[in-house]
């Protein structure tokens, strides 16, 4: 991108431009206000975001696109905007016992009808907790209807699942056991399966010491929600958030401008980059797929067609393939599309590789021992 063409970088329009570029504008005015107001409704800090916008620095230094490798006259992000995204900062339980059991019932199949799925199966946590495929795969095969969330920094999310359905870790964790597609079993039948296992017996009494019926469904959800919640792959984005300028390359600094400048960065916003709030997909031009009605399933409300959780794109990069259809298999696509059908943008291929570096740098280090493959209690297992 060649930031010296642009008087005003607050006033940022892409070279590239839809044919009716007036309408355009209007309507990206339109939705920059709609995001407002989302942005005050999802409890975020008050300051409008027309001002963050419109602080971008006035006169950005030339960069042309040559100069992007270099580091020279690189300008660091404006520390207005900066303080829309946070570093991750939650950490994992210090209850080892409970970690230890939520890490086990993470990997065990003893929690599927057929003995041989498990969460880790769906959302491999060596993979960044999801699989390649477009829509998840349970069990005998069967196919879900959405792709399958990363189970990485989920816990500060908002809300989960892809329509928001479950207020938490713990509730989003029933979802899929007794999910007949997905795992297929009652909560009676996954609490018959770990009582009939010594080794599980003992875990839940030591990780629920207090409790005399320490081994309950909700102590399997609450176990599995715990381990999450340490599932936290902070990268070279949160270094540079601390202080580290040298945590990004000029390119990568160029990309964020442009995700701040669009307008990309009032939805997908905070310390997760996004699993904050709910939003239309197709705010200014309809998308193809309108086949699954997003939240409306849920509230009933038509007015919530096509709205979705606004995924966080932490980790992105690794992530593929995108959107709840999963129908998108590479990045560089996925930020065209979301230019096009939530912004009214067309983006130069320069434009789009400046972003896809950025969201590169959202790809975090993975807990290696923490996410360590337990051995299993000994158990008749299929
Ligand atoms: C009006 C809100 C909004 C704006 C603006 C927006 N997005 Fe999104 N974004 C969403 C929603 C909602 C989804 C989930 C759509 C779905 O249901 O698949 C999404 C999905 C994505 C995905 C796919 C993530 C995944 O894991 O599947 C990427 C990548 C993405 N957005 C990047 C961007 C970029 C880059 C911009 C700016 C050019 C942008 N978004 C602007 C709301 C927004």
């Amino acid at each position: 991108m060649d930031i010296s063409m642009q008087p005003d970088s607050s006033d940022y329009r892409p070279r590239q431009r839809t044919p009716d570029s007036l309408r355009v504008q209007r309507a990206r005015q339109r939705w920059l206000l709609l995001g407002v107001a989302a942005w005050s409704l999802a409890g975020c800090e008050r300051e409008s975001v027309m001002t963050t916008l419109s602080d971008a620095p006035r006169h950005p230094p030339a960069i042309s696109s040559a100069s992007t490798q270099d580091a020279q006259g690189t300008e660091d992000l404006n520390p207005r905007l900066l303080r829309r995204f946070k570093p991750l900062t939650i950490e994992a339980s210090s209850n080892v016992s409970l970690v230890h059991l939520g890490r086990m019932l993470y990997f065990e199949p003893l929690l599927s009808r057929t003995g041989k799925v498990s969460c880790n199966s769906r959302h491999p946590l060596t993979s960044y907790g999801t699989t390649a495929t477009a829509v998840a795969v349970g069990i005998d095969g069967r196919r879900g209807a959405r792709n399958a969330p990363s189970t990485f920094n989920a816990a500060g999310h908002f809300r989960q699942f892809w329509d928001g359905r479950a207020a938490n870790l713990e509730e989003q964790a029933a979802g899929p056991i007794e999910n007949p597609a997905v795992m297929g079993m009652t909560a009676e039948q996954v609490l018959k399966a770990l009582r009939g296992v010594e080794g599980y017996r003992a875990a839940f009494a030591k990780a629920y010491p207090a409790d005399k019926a320490a081994l309950s469904f909700n102590h399997v959800t609450g176990a599995i929600a715990t381990f999450e919640r340490g599932l936290i792959t902070p990268g070279r984005w949160d270094r540079y958030l601390l202080g580290d300028h040298s945590a990004l390359s000029s390119r990568d600094k160029d990309g964020a401008k442009l995700f701040a400048n669009l307008g990309c960065m009032v939805c997908h916003t905070g310390a997760y980059v996004g699993g904050s709030m709910f939003e239309k997909l197709g705010v200014q031009i309809p998308w193809p797929n309108q086949h699954d009605r997003g939240r409306a399933q849920v509230s009933q409300n038509a007015a919530d067609a096509m709205v979705f959780k606004v995924p966080s794109l932490r980790n992105v990069a690794q992530t593929a393939p995108y959107f709840h259809d999963g129908s998108v298999a590479k990045l560089e696509a996925a930020v065209r599309l979301m230019a096009y059908h939530q912004l009214g943008v067309t983006l130069d291929s320069s434009e789009i590789q400046d972003i896809v570096a950025w969201l590169g740098a959202l790809t975090g280090d993975i807990p290696r021992e923490y996410i360590r493959r337990p051995n299993l209690p000994a158990a008749v297992r299929p």
